[in-house]
């Protein structure tokens, strides 16, 4: 196994070039550390395909809450592996690369949002965090939403507050739309899906007359407009799975089609495209490799490392979303 990863390290070079199964390799090491591997649904599919388990950010939450490993190698952003680290603080979290972040994490710095609330105090803000967010901030939340809960979550929060949802605005919209109820949303967004375009989606939509299509909740809501279904990636794989349909135009990161063709080979799936290319990418996403994963779980770092008392405060509402969402 050493001489594999010297070899893989030296070369540069993809390590099936050398004969070297790095997959088999990550498994061993897998095992000697008492690891789970958990990938989300826009990682390569090497990483999808050697993973414990692939999900959406909710159930990526709930295995990282229930398992008994001493290691989590985390194949998906930076906010999810601190989300694991949040819920398991004696465990080692590592991540293949420490600079996947996330632009909606990026939107809503915790300095910023502890501006706002100290400019806002008489609003007495209940305030929901979608998953995507730093530690900082969701040390600031009552309670913490998915993608897969975020219509539940606000369903459940008190009906005399003011509620601030952070710091997507086109999931907080979508939101509001599904459960009537007023927030105020603050103005982040994914960088990827709000590039698909109302002009792109009705050009695809004509391109494959009668395939229902699906799309990802950060999406603008001139986008949701023009889809039959609006989800998580976990619901999307149900989604494709319940239509009759044989062909279906999938309108998110294109990491998910890798699943989709995976479980349902008998199905067509065309992702999404934007005004410039055929489907989309998450450049933070894409940062993670097969490579740098054995490499972290090797050496275990980069290692997700959190002062107590942040972790602490980051905790609770969590815990409150896991609960609220069984
Ligand atoms: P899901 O929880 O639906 O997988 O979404 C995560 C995400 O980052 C979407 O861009
Ligand atoms: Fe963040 Fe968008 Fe990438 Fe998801 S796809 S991790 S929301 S930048």
């Amino acid at each position: 196994m050493a001489e594999s990863v010297r070899l893989a390290d030296r070369s540069g070079i993809g390590p099936s070039f050398r004969g070297v199964d790095l997959a088999a390799d990550l498994a061993d090491l897998k095992r000697e550390r008492n690891a789970i591997i958990l990938a989300h649904n826009y990682q390569v599919p090497e990483l999808q395909d050697i993973a414990d388990f692939v999900g959406d950010s909710l159930g990526l939450s709930y295995q990282a809450a229930k398992t008994n490993a001493d290691v989590i190698l985390f194949c998906g952003v930076h906010f999810m592996a601190e989300t694991a680290k949040i819920i398991n603080p004696t465990k080692r979290v590592v991540l293949p690369d420490l600079d996947a972040g996330c632009s909606l994490s990026e939107s809503c710095p915790p300095e910023a949002l502890a501006t706002f609330l100290k400019k806002n105090t008489d609003k007495n803000y209940y305030v929901i965090a979608y998953i995507n967010c730093s530690a900082g901030v969701k040390a600031q939340s009552d309670v913490i939403c998915t993608s897969g809960n975020a219509e539940k979550i606000v369903k459940a929060a008190p009906s005399d507050r003011n509620i601030l949802f952070v710091p997507d605005q086109n999931l907080g919209a979508w939101v509001v739309e599904r459960t009537g109820r007023k927030m105020d949303l603050w103005r982040g967004t994914c960088y990827v899906h709000v590039e698909f375009t109302a002009r792109s989606i009705r050009k695809i939509r004509e391109q494959y007359a009668g395939a229902p299509l699906v799309a990802h909740p950060e999406c603008t809501a001139a986008v949701r407009m023009l889809a039959d279904e609006v989800c998580s990636t976990e619901k999307m794989v149900s989604f494709c799975k319940n239509s009759a349909a044989e062909t279906i135009i999938v309108v998110t990161e294109a990491g998910m089609l890798h699943r989709l063709k995976k479980e349902i080979p008998a199905k067509n799936f065309i992702p999404g495209p934007t005004e410039h290319c055929a489907c989309a990418e998450c450049r933070f996403m894409k940062m993670n490799t097969l490579e740098k994963a054995f490499n972290a779980l090797r050496d275990l770092e980069p290692e997700i490392i959190l002062p107590e008392p942040l972790r602490k405060r980051a905790e609770a509402p969590i815990l409150r979303m896991l609960e609220l969402s069984k």
